[in-house]
């Protein structure tokens, strides 16, 4: 087919997420290898953004799609109630690479679902049934995770379910407001204390949390922040749940975001990175006490293709061509690469008021003038200059995500020093856009 018989097709009889279906003007994806994509026509892009923050191990990783057609040559489906060879390896392996106290995993078919997952076995666990979880969040599509999810998304999608309870993040107007990372800290512990308080410790379950927060400004935590908020749920018997679905695996330069801060969550959720987005799969990782609390009382969560052979079987290849790879160390050493590459654009121009990189989990935020007030007014607001940036990007050949007033950097984890410097020079011939939105 060509391009446009694709395109149409696709707009005609398929419906894109998150959009007025009219607005859509999606790219016909063909092929993919490493950091690279082309479309139907031939183009080639640079994937800076891993699609949806989870092609960590590159396009097509050879391995990972090996043992895909290995596995589909043997065993395509069984239904969850069975054990397999896949599902046996997967769990030791996730035993491995998780804290030694998260040793039991429950499979999904994606992020969303290990959200759910988690909700319903912290309220089972606890005897609990509210549940914490910040504003700037982003934790699935589905009822129970967009009720959980704080950003505008779960706007259209309320009246929801009952129980959900949010809060402010640490960084809870600017950063450029000057407070220390202590003081941002200290003042927001306090603060969530006395939430706690309000809510009635007896009755909050569980806190959600993206460790470092991905989708709403892929911001770090303060320093003492993680471990402070640990022990304040502690004081109360709530549990910590950390949201590892875009962070995990790598992309922080650890195996997972909490480790940044040196804290031992009661459950982890994952997926992306955690198959490489070969196949579509979640997990829901909970500690040994909440684990044995299941040994005598029924885990009330199923899915027809929980624990699906093929998932796991690409997870597996995965998880194992990220720790054989070193792609963790790799990520974390890539970091000082993105940054230099940030600190020549904003040294270079006027609309870069902020930059940042975990690992190659990375981002850019773009300023309206010298005072530094963000380029798009308003929360939830995207200035024009932002949607033209992103077409210019994509004329050049380089994909990533860009909104409010923020770019978006995350790159697969495989690549190369000369491959950033190319996707970085793009972005430096194209950032005259936003500077010309600078009013000085
Ligand atoms: C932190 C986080 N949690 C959960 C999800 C939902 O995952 P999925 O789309 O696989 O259901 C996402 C997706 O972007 C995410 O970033």
């Amino acid at each position: 087919m060509e391009t446009k018989e694709i395109v149409d097709l696709c707009k005609r009889h398929t419906v894109f997420s998150w959009s007025a279906q009219k607005n859509v003007n999606p790219i016909a994806a063909d092929r993919a290898e490493g950091i690279y994509f082309w479309d139907a026509a031939g183009k080639r892009y640079i994937d800076f953004n891993s699609q949806l923050m989870c092609v960590n191990a590159g396009h097509n990783h050879p391995k990972i799609v090996a043992a895909v057609k290995a596995q589909a040559d043997k065993l395509c489906f069984v239904f969850p109630g069975m054990a397999t060879e896949p599902r046996a390896r997967l769990g030791k392996l996730l035993d491995e690479v998780t804290p030694s106290h998260i040793t039991k995993f429950f499979f999904t078919n994606g992020g969303a679902e290990a959200n759910e997952a988690a909700i319903r076995a912290a309220r089972l666990f606890t005897g609990r049934h509210k549940i914490l979880s910040r504003y700037r969040s982003y934790h699935g599509g589905t009822h129970g995770a967009m009720m959980l999810t704080g950003e505008p998304r779960r706007w259209p999608n309320e009246p929801g379910a009952p129980g959900f309870v949010k809060v402010m993040d640490p960084v809870p107007y600017r950063y450029s407001f000057g407070e220390t990372e202590e003081e941002q800290t200290k003042n927001n512990l306090t603060y969530l204390a006395e939430v706690i308080d309000m809510e009635g410790p007896q009755s909050i379950a569980a806190m959600f949390i993206e460790p470092v927060l991905g989708t709403n400004g892929i911001l770090p935590p303060p320093k003492g922040y993680l471990a402070g908020l640990r022990a304040l749920l502690d004081q109360h018997g709530i549990l910590l749940v950390c949201d590892e679905v875009m962070a995990g695996f790598g992309r922080t330069g650890k195996w997972f975001s909490f480790e940044h801060g040196g804290i031992k969550p009661d459950m982890i959720c994952m997926a992306k990175g955690l198959t490489g987005a070969v196949l579509p799969l979640g997990a829901l990782g909970i500690s040994e006490t909440i684990a044995s609390h299941f040994e005598e009382n029924v885990f009330w969560s199923g899915l027809t293709y929980s624990s699906h052979p093929m998932g796991i079987a690409a997870a597996i290849a995965a998880v194992e061509v990220v720790r054989d790879e070193g792609l963790v160390d790799r990520a974390a050493q890539m970091q000082d690469v993105m940054l230099k590459h940030m600190a020549e654009l904003a040294a270079k121009h006027p609309s870069v008021a902020h930059y940042r990189a975990t690992g190659l989990f990375g981002a850019m935020d773009f300023r309206r003038n010298s005072q530094g007030d963000p380029l798009s007014e308003g929360y939830n607001v995207t200035h024009p200059a932002i949607g033209k940036l992103s077409a210019a990007l994509l004329d050049k050949g380089l994909f990533t995500m860009a909104r409010w007033s923020m770019l978006y950097c995350n790159p697969p984890l495989t690549i190369t020093a000369e491959q950033m410097g190319e996707a970085f020079a793009i972005i430096d011939e194209c950032l005259g856009i936003i500077d010309e939105a600078f009013e000085g």
